[in-house]
């Protein structure tokens, strides 16, 4: 088995509502080996969206420890979260949060700007990516001009232009009719192959599932191999 990228170790989150207390995740352990291919299914409500986005460092992790090569990501402050999203995770959510004002190379350049990575390097990796999504003969189109699944692509062109170690996808293909999504999962799961990441998935489709090299569901707030 390969060295474990990501170690998630009694992982707790709850909501407090004016009624209530939500437990969404109780000591929820999850290890993920390098390179594999990871699905989480559940039922809507469950807590998926609330677990990919722990492990992401968008969200608070309440109690529970993630390590992630070598980031600690529950002892982070907000600089070392912005250094852990920037360089180790790449991200793909149902929504595809493109810039509509920028086109597509535009778009999946920019997250390596951020990073300091020069504007020829950027370009060159962009148009990389763009080509292995089969969008060569869409970059300089703007999000508008572009059909829902190509902006998937476009999503997940981005996700990769960092070079991340993990990438995390919230039900990339929720918004696609069933062709797309094929397509769009498909193109995902052959970039992570290329790319040497270790991918980790949201989604509702079982013959996705059947493909992963594990498939968990969450429930009552924990990961149970299905
Ligand atoms: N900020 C919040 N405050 C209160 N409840 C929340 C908050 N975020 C999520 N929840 C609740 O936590 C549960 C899990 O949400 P989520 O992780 O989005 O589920 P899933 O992605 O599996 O559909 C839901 O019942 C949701 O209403
Ligand atoms: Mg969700």
């Amino acid at each position: 088995m390969n060295k474990p990228v990501l170690i998630v170790d009694k992982l707790t989150r709850s909501f407090e509502t004016a009624a209530e207390r939500l437990l969404i995740l109780d000591e929820l352990d999850l290890v993920v080996p390098e390179k594999n291919r990871i699905v989480i299914l559940g039922e809507s409500g469950c807590g998926k969206s609330t677990l990919l986005n722990i492990i992401g460092g968008l969200e608070n992790p309440g109690s529970g420890s993630i390590t992630a090569g070598p980031f600690k990501v529950d002892r982070l402050d907000e600089a070392g979260l912005a250094q852990y999203r920037g360089t180790f995770v790449g991200l793909v959510f149902q929504f595809h949060y493109l810039l509509k004002d920028f086109t597509a190379v535009e778009n999946v350049m920019l997250p390596a700007f951020m990073q300091g990575v020069k504007k020829r390097e950027a370009l060159e990796r962009a148009k990389q990516l763009l080509c292995d999504v089969k969008l060569e003969h869409r970059m300089d189109h703007y999000p508008a001009q572009l059909s829902g699944g190509e902006r998937q692509r476009a999503a997940v062109a981005r996700a990769l232009i960092n070079q991340p170690s993990l990438v995390l996808a919230d039900e990339p293909t929720g918004n696609l009719d069933p062709a797309n999504s094929d397509t769009v999962m498909d193109l995902l799961f052959s970039v992570i192959s290329d790319y040497g990441s270790t991918l980790i998935m949201v989604t509702h489709d079982q013959n996705t599932a059947s493909r992963a090299d594990s498939a968990y569901r969450l429930v009552n707030g924990k990961l149970v191999l299905q």
